[in-house]
């Protein structure tokens, strides 16, 4: 064997097995967190491949670090902004990512935040946890309709679209926006791809599943909440930096927007300022993917990129492959 590898951290044992059967040695980072950044370029000194984690930020430094003998940094998420492409492929660096297997567990909890970002869920178990219930009242906790309402989704790709099939369920209209066509929702849900504006200002949810780079880095700010309907909901389930959390934050204070339901947060693990003194939001810590099957899939396709780049094959997943060609 004799392919050294590092692992940032644990990740679900199907993938741990997958790299112990194939490589020798292993290290893996013996603590449950993120490496510090030393820890992180000590770690990866010297090894023939990195199996890597969002959490992980994979720069020139590290790629120098790792040194010219490594061939691949394998990333255990479909995100991949944590990873410099270009110094990646400058450094003749391998990237791989685990797609598909996660789009069903994140569209459902995409649906999960809405219904419960829409019904207020956080707020009334909180209260009632209290103790303080007195019983049915015809005013309490009214929150907004799902049924029937219009959906408006940002980012048509392969989560956006699983999002936007669920609704069917609800019998919603759907706007979708996206450089490209999605002929699919067209055909099977009647799906309309509209401008950014036109999907802010029509949508009573606003769902977002775009891939963070510098076009759609706060894609979502003061104009855009403004262009909401004062009773539409935005919902997070992509990454924290395509909403402006601090003008999220101002339009959530003056009811601007009717909530937010965010899986993902600007600065992780922090949220902004005052974010959590909004009743009006669910903020839940980036789980958007953790189910066991899902983790244990995502576990093995890493894995087996990882692998496969180490033998020389071409992984399944590779996100640069002009470094492949080159
Ligand atoms: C990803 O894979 O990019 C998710 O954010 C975490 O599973």
């Amino acid at each position: 064997m004799g392919f050294n590898v590092f692992v940032t951290r644990e990740i679900p044992q199907a993938g741990l097995d997958i790299v112990y059967a194939n490589c020798d040695p292993v290290e893996m980072n013996p603590d449950d967190q993120v490496l510090s950044r030393e820890a992180l370029l000590a770690g990866v000194r010297g090894r023939d491949g990195v199996l890597c984690l969002l959490t992980d930020r994979i720069d020139d430094e590290v790629f120098a670090a790792a040194g010219p003998q490594c061939k691949v940094f394998a990333n255990y998420a479909v995100g991949f902004n944590n990873v410099d492409l270009d110094a990646a492929t400058k450094h003749g660096k391998l990237v791989t990512n685990t797609p598909g297997v996660l789009t069903d567990a994140t569209a459902d909890h995409t649906w999960t935040l809405l219904m419960a970002t829409a019904r207020r869920i956080s707020e009334a178990d909180a209260y009632m946890r209290t103790g303080a219930w007195g019983g049915w009242g015809p005013m309490q906790f009214l929150g907004g309709d799902v049924t029937g309402r219009t959906l408006g989704i940002i980012g048509a790709g392969r989560i956006g679209t699983a999002v936007a099939q669920r609704s069917a369920g609800f019998d919603m209209k759907v706007l979708y926006h996206d450089q490209r066509r999605n002929e699919e929702l067209e055909r099977k849900l009647g799906a309309m791809q509209v401008s950014k504006e036109e999907l802010l200002a029509e949508s009573d949810f606003v769902s977002l599943h775009v891939d963070l780079n510098e076009s759609t880095r706060h894609l979502i700010s003061t104009a855009e909440l403004k262009r909401m309907k004062p009773t539409a909901y935005l919902i997070n389930t992509s990454r924290g930096p395509v909403i402006d959390e601090t003008a999220l934050v101002q339009a959530l204070q003056e009811n601007q927007i009717a909530g937010a339901g965010l899986d993902v947060f600007e600065d992780e693990p922090k949220a902004k300022d005052g974010l959590f003194a909004c009743k009006n939001t669910v903020l839940v810590p980036h789980i958007a993917s953790a189910t066991h099957w899902t983790r244990s899939q995502m576990a093995i396709l890493a894995a087996n990129n990882l692998v496969a780049a180490l033998k020389g094959e071409k992984p399944p997943n590779l996100v640069n492959p002009d470094v492949w060609a080159g």
